[in-house]
């Protein structure tokens, strides 16, 4: 007889081959599932997660879109909720890649999660956790618990190029190339994993709108243009403002500087070696330009996908 486990995974395989599908950017297949297009590989880590999540009030659950600062908003989340633990000049940041300190859910939560459920509670709070699930597919308990989001947005068109680029790096090498052209029209389908983009955009900004105590909406281009006062404002909401002292001690200052696109990229640790199971840890760290698209757009390109975002995001108070 098949144990609940291999139940639930010929389950799974059943759904998925009855799902949509579409070419992959870095899988042969994406695939349409709760409304977004999910990697195979991804499915089952979403599943167990929605089903065996256990949000605590302390949790802070990164989210966001593929290539919109995830990185980065880790390594600053990391440094802000534990600026009381850790001394910065011997701080994990330096000898940790972001992705090790703070876990994307649908990873972790792939194939056996028994050790995982009893690890996640010794974990310290308040637990990190990342996410690109749309706000939708989040678990029950994430939405009813008083659990943080910390959602970080980016310029579509950047969002692209960066995506772009990223997959080009990590495809593996079994699967054609992808040109700007062939993925620049999938972009525009939403045809992306966790895409469209302006749907996932859209779930977490009216629900920070609804909920805002719960959710913080965040920029990728306002937090570079006065990350200080994101970084104070992340702490805040986070319930762990910074100390006047800590303040004029330059404690802000030396966080931004630790988590900064040249200290980060540089770092031996974010040099070498893989993360998230098969991504070369430098691929994290491209350009962090702001407006790097217009490099790469035609006209043509600029007129089609800018409409499509006006048209989506019209009437929500959302724009770039
Ligand atoms: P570019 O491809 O435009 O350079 P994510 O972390 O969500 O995958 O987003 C990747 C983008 O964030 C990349 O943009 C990357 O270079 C940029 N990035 C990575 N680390 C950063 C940092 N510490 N500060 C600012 N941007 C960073």
């Amino acid at each position: 007889m098949a144990s609940r486990d291999e139940k639930q995974a010929n389950e799974e395989d059943k759904l998925i081959v009855s799902l949509p599908k579409e070419r992959g950017w870095v899988s042969p297949y994406l695939y349409l599932f709760q409304g977004f297009w999910c990697p195979s590989t991804h499915i089952q880590g979403v599943f167990n997660f929605q089903k065996n999540f256990d949000a605590k009030d302390s949790d802070v659950i990164i989210a966001s879109f593929p290539k919109s600062g995830t990185t980065w908003l880790k390594a600053l989340t990391f440094a802000i909720v534990n600026h009381k633990r850790f001394p910065l000049e011997n701080h994990p940041l330096l000898t940790s890649n972001p992705h090790q300190l703070v876990p994307f859910v649908e990873l972790i939560f792939r194939g056996d999660i028994h050790e995982l459920i009893s690890h996640l509670s010794t974990m310290n709070k308040p637990r990190l956790f990342g996410t690109h699930i749309p706000f939708p597919s989040l678990p029950m308990s994430i939405k009813e618990s008083n659990c943080k989001i910390v959602y970080i947005y980016r310029n579509p068109f950047d969002t692209f190029i960066s995506s772009w680029s990223f997959f080009n790096n990590i495809r593996p090498k079994s699967l054609p190339t992808l040109t700007i052209e062939e993925a620049f029209e999938m972009y525009c389908k939403g045809i992306i994993g966790f895409g469209p983009s302006w749907d996932h955009m859209l779930g977490y900004w009216k629900e920070s709108l609804a909920t805002p105590n719960k959710i913080l909406f965040l920029k990728y281009e306002d937090l570079r243009e006065d990350t200080n006062f994101h970084v104070k404002r992340i702490a805040e909401f986070l319930g762990c403002p910074f100390t006047e002292e800590e303040e004029s001690s330059g404690m802000v200052e030396n966080i931004i500087n630790l988590c900064s696109f040249e200290k980060m990229k540089n770092l031996e640790v974010n040099k070498f070696g893989i993360v998230g199971g098969s991504i070369e840890k430098k691929y994290l760290f491209r350009k962090a330009e702001i407006g790097d698209w217009v490099n790469y757009f035609s006209p043509s390109m600029v007129e089609k996908l800018s409409k499509i975002i006006e048209n989506k995001l019209s009437g929500s108070g959302l724009s770039f």
